[in-house]
């Protein structure tokens, strides 16, 4: 059954512009696919924490020796780890934040990248386990960060993502960001804004 992990991970409710794109693309998606299954994924409702010594200790631990306790603190992370590994094809809200991701998504790319489960060491070099997959990435940044903006190279998220992911060996990768969204704040219409944005989704299934 194809699948669909729908990932959010901004608190910013029914004023979210990366929500709203998300929301867009999985409904298309479901058009797409009757069949499927989409597995929503909100990280400002997962009670993630911040890799401790003994999350460490635990993920680099062989799974038959683990203890209870260690898989009690590896739970959570297999759970995601398992939605990554079972869907076909994601889509990720990603607000700027410090032009940066979220504190809510790093924590979890930090749950996810787990050794022997979505890469490996071979022969001293990392491999990314996680492969055939397909990602989209709708960004919203408050600013304008695109080709040959005076704040082009602030722009740490679709290059951070891009390594992550790639190491990960989730290398069909597409951007889309909506910049600038900061207008919203001053009085821009939210249709308006989105239109172009919604048009651009609707285009990436028409093809
Ligand atoms: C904590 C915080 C940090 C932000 N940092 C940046 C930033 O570095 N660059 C930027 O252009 N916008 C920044 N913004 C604005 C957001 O990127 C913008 O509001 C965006 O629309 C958020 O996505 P959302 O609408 O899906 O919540 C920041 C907003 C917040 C709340």
């Amino acid at each position: 059954m194809p699948t669909l992990l729908h990932i959010d991970s901004s608190p910013a409710g029914d004023h979210s512009v990366s929500r709203a794109l998300t929301a867009e693309f999985v409904k298309h998606w479901k058009a797409a696919n009757p069949d499927g299954k989409v597995i929503d994924r909100d990280l400002t409702k997962t009670a993630l924490l911040p890799v401790s010594g003994a999350w460490i200790g635990a993920a680099y631990t062989p799974p038959d020796a683990l203890t209870a306790e260690q898989k009690a603190l590896l739970a959570l992370s297999d759970e995601l780890v398992g939605e990554l590994l079972e869907a076909d094809e994601y889509v990720f809200g990603v607000p700027m934040y410090n032009f940066g991701v979220p504190a809510s998504f790093k924590l979890w790319i930090d749950s996810v990248a787990r050794v022997g489960k979505t890469f490996a060491y071979v022969d001293g070099a990392p491999k990314g386990l996680v492969e055939g997959k397909k990602a989209t990435f709708l960004i919203a940044s408050g600013g304008d960060y695109g080709p040959g903006s005076p704040a082009e190279s602030y722009n740490f998220v679709e290059p951070y993502l891009k390594a992550f992911f790639g190491f990960m060996g989730v290398t069909d990768v597409h951007f889309q960001t909506a910049g600038g969204t900061a207008a919203l704040n001053y009085g821009a219409d939210r249709a308006t804004f989105l239109a172009p944005q919604v048009e651009a989704i609707r285009a990436k299934f028409a093809k």
